[in-house]
C-alpha cells in the first residue's frame, strides 16, 4: 500500500493535495457525476460538450482511485430515468462508453484495472453494450481497482427484480419467507459481488441520491460538492477522501 501512494505522490498533479493516511483508504466509492450540463451552459457550449468533458474526468479520477489503492469505483453513467432526455442527448450519452474504452482501454489494462456493469442491458444500444462487454471480457482477469459503470441502472427496478427472484425462490420452496436476511437482498441486487460503498460523491451541488443504490449506501459515508462533474480534479477527490477519514463510523453503534 505505501509502495503505491509513494507511486502516486511521484505522480502528482502539482495542485495541493490532502495528506491522507494510506490505512484508511475506501475499499468502494461511488460517485453520481452531476453538473455536466450546467458546466457547458456555464460556457455557452452545448450539454453534449459538459457530456465529453465530464468522460475526460472519469479517466482522470479512475486513475487516481486506482493508484490511491481503491478497490471499487462505481460510477453512475446513466439511469434508468435518464432515457426521458432529448432523443439526440441520450443517443450521444449511449455513445461515450464507446469512446471512452476506444482510447482508453489500452491504458486501463496497463493499469490492471477490471471494467464491470451495473446495470440493465435490455434497451442499450448495441454499439453501446458490445464496447462494453468487450471491455469486461478484455479486463475479466485484472485484480486492481474495479471500475463500474452503473448504466441503464435504476435502484427502485433493482430492487423490485430482487424481491421478484427472492418470491421466486419461496414459490419453489427453496426458500422459507422467515429465512431472508440481508445476504438474500445483496445476492439478488446488480451489485452482487461488490462490497457497500463506503463513501458516495456526488458533484454539482445536488442534496440526494436519485434512485442510486438506495440499498447499499445505508451506512456509507456520503460527500456533496459544489463542483460540477467535468471540473472535479484529484484534489477534489482527495478532499472528499480526507473527509471520510475524519468521519468516524459507527453503524448504529456507539
Ligand atoms: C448528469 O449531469 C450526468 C449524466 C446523466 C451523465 C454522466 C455521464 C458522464 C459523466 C460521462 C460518462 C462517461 C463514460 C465513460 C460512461 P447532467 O447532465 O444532469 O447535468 P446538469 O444537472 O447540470 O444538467
Amino acid at each position: 500500500m505505501f509502495q503505491r501512494l509513494k507511486t502516486w505522490f511521484a505522480k502528482a498533479p502539482a495542485q495541493p493535495v490532502q495528506q491522507l493516511a494510506a490505512d484508511n483508504i475506501p475499499q468502494h466509492i461511488a460517485i453520481i457525476m452531476d453538473g455536466n450540463g450546467r458546466w457547458a451552459k456555464k460556457r455557452g457550449l452545448p450539454r453534449m460538450a459538459g457530456h465529453h468533458s465530464g468522460m475526460k474526468t472519469v479517466k482522470r479520477i479512475t486513475m487516481e482511485a486506482n493508484r490511491l489503492g481503491v478497490k471499487y469505483l462505481t460510477l453512475y453513467a446513466f439511469s434508468t430515468e435518464n432515457w426521458k432526455r432529448p432523443k439526440d442527448e441520450v443517443e450521444f450519452l449511449m455513445k461515450l462508453p464507446q469512446e471512452f474504452l476506444s482510447i482508453e482501454l489500452k491504458e486501463l489494462i496497463e493499469n490492471n484495472v477490471q471494467v464491470r456493469m451495473m446495470g440493465l442491458r435490455e434497451n442499450l444500444p448495441a454499439h453501446t453494450l458490445s464496447a462494453v462487454e468487450e471491455a469486461i471480457q478484455r479486463t475479466k482477469n485484472n485484480t486492481g481497482l474495479v471500475l463500474n459503470f452503473a448504466l441503464n441502472y435504476g435502484s427502485r427496478k433493482e430492487m423490485i427484480e430482487a424481491v421478484r427472484h427472492i418470491g421466486e425462490e419461496i414459490q419453489s420452496g427453496r426458500l422459507k419467507p422467515e429465512d431472508i436476511n440481508d445476504s438474500h437482498m445483496n445476492e439478488a441486487l446488480l451489485s452482487s459481488g461488490l462490497p457497500d460503498p463506503d463513501l458516495l460523491i456526488r458533484t454539482s451541488g445536488e442534496l440526494r441520491l436519485s434512485n442510486f443504490m438506495l440499498w447499499q449506501l445505508a451506512y456509507s459515508e456520503l460527500w456533496f460538492t459544489d463542483v460540477y462533474w467535468p471540473e472535479f480534479t484529484e484534489h477534489h477527490f482527495h478532499e472528499a477522501v480526507s473527509e471520510y477519514q475524519r468521519r468516524a463510523r459507527r453503524y448504529g453503534g456507539l
